[in-house]
C-alpha cells in the first residue's frame, strides 16, 4: 500500500464532550458510507484501513472497541507487555530507538467489534492501559543523550515520540484518528505534533464553550514553538468544532442551544460544522454493548437518526480536509 495517512487528533481539555464517541464512530462509520462517497476521498470503493489509537489512560475508546471482558483480560494476561499505546512509548523511551519498533507488535488488528458476530477488517486499534497516567511524567523526567542524533533540536524531541513511532505505520493507513485526554499535557501535544488536523468537540453550554478559544490559542502557541524548533514542521490545522449531544425542535437545536452555538459560530467562522450529532440512547444503548450505533441503525428509530448525524459529519470532515477549510 502506498497511502499516506491523514493523521486527526480529536482532543478537549473537557472530559464527556464526546472525543470517544467521535473517535470511534467516525473510524466505524467510514465503514458504512457509500462506495460513491469513498471513491471521491479514497479513489477506491471499498472502506479505508483506519487505525485507532487510544491516548486517554482511561481506556473508554479500547472497551469501546473490544468490550470490557476482552480488554480486561488483555490486560490481566500481561499482553500489554508488547501491546499498546502505553508500551510503545516505554520502548522509545527506554529501549529501541523508533527506527527499531516493530509496529506490527503493538497493534490489535480485526478486532473492533461490528455487532455480536462480526468485527471491522479494515480498523486496527492501538488500545490504552491505565498506566498510561504515568507516561506523561516520565515523558516530562526523560532525557536521553543520544537523542539528538535521532531527533531535531535538544528540547523538542519530547513531542516528537509519536510522530516517530507513527512514520513507522502512516503508509499503510488512508486515515488515523487519535483519541485525546482531556488535557494538553505531554501525550496530546504529541499527538498534536504528529497530527495533520485536530477536531474539537463540544457540547452547547456557556461553559462547555468558554474553553474553545483557549483551546485553539494553546495550539497555535505549540504550532509556533514547534515550528521555530524545527523549519520541516507542518503547523497541524483545527478542521472544526463538532457540536454533540444537540436536542433538536423543528430540525434544528433548541432555542438555548442555538443561542451558544450561533456565538460560537461567529467567534470561530467557518470552523464550525454544519453537521452536528443529535443526543439520543441509540448510542448509550450500543455502547452497551461495545458496538457502535450502526449496529442498531436497522432497528431503532433513533440509532438510524444518529447514525445518519455521524455519516454527515464524516462527509463534512471529509470535504473540509479537501477544502479550504481544512487545507
Ligand atoms: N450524542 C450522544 N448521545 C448519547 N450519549 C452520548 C452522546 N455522545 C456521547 N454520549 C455518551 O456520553 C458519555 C461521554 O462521552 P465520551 O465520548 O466518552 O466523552 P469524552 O471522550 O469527551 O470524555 C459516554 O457515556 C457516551 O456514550
Ligand atoms: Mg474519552
Amino acid at each position: 500500500m502506498t497511502n499516506k495517512a491523514r493523521v486527526i487528533s480529536i482532543i478537549n481539555w473537557k472530559g464527556g464532550v464526546g472525543k470517544t464517541t467521535f473517535t470511534h464512530h467516525i473510524a466505524t462509520g467510514l465503514q458504512h458510507l457509500e462506495p460513491g462517497i469513498l471513491e471521491k476521498h479514497f479513489n477506491k470503493r471499498t472502506p479505508p484501513k483506519v487505525l485507532v489509537i487510544d491516548m486517554d489512560a482511561q481506556c473508554n475508546l479500547s472497551v469501546s472497541c473490544l468490550m470490557e471482558d476482552k480488554f480486561e483480560q488483555f490486560i490481566r494476561e500481561g499482553k500489554e507487555q508488547n501491546k499498546g499505546i502505553k508500551c510503545l512509548f516505554k520502548q522509545f523511551l527506554y529501549n529501541n530507538p523508533a527506527e527499531a519498533i516493530k509496529p506490527a507488535d503493538y497493534i490489535l488488528k480485526h478486532q473492533v467489534r461490528k455487532n455480536n458476530q462480526q468485527v471491522y477488517e479494515n480498523i486496527d486499534l492501538i488500545p490504552s492501559h491505565p498506566d498510561l497516567i504515568y507516561t506523561d511524567m516520565e515523558i516530562a523526567a526523560y532525557t536521553r543523550t543520544d537523542f539528538d542524533k535521532h531527533l531535531v533540536g535538544s528540547d523538542i524531541y519530547k513531542f516528537q515520540m509519536l510522530n516517530k513511532i507513527i512514520n513507522n505505520f502512516r503508509n499503510n493507513y488512508d486515515l488515523i484518528l487519535i483519541d485525546c485526554p482531556p488535557n494538553l499535557n505531554f501525550l496530546t501535544q504529541n499527538a498534536l505534533y504528529a497530527s495533520d488536523y485536530y477536531l474539537i468537540p463540544t457540547i452547547l453550554d456557556t461553559l462547555s464553550s468558554y474553553g474553545l478559544m483557549s483551546i485553539k490559542n494553546k495550539v497555535t502557541e505549540l504550532n509556533n514553538t514547534f515550528y521555530s524548533k524545527d523549519s520541516n514542521y507542518i503547523k497541524t490545522k483545527l478542521l472544526g468544532i463538532i457540536t454533540n449531544s444537540i436536542i433538536e425542535t423543528k430540525g434544528q437545536p433548541k432555542n438555548t442551544q442555538m443561542l451558544v452555538l450561533n456565538k460560537i459560530q461567529s467567534a470561530f467562522p467557518n470552523l464550525v460544522f454544519d453537521s452536528y450529532l443529535t443526543q439520543g440512547d441509540g448510542i448509550s444503548k450500543a455502547s452497551a454493548h461495545a458496538y457502535p450505533v450502526f449496529a442498531f441503525e436497522k432497528s431503532s428509530k433513533n440509532a438510524a437518526k444518529q447514525s445518519e448525524h455521524i455519516r454527515k459529519i464524516i462527509t463534512e470532515s471529509l470535504d473540509r480536509m479537501k477544502g479550504a477549510n481544512g487545507t
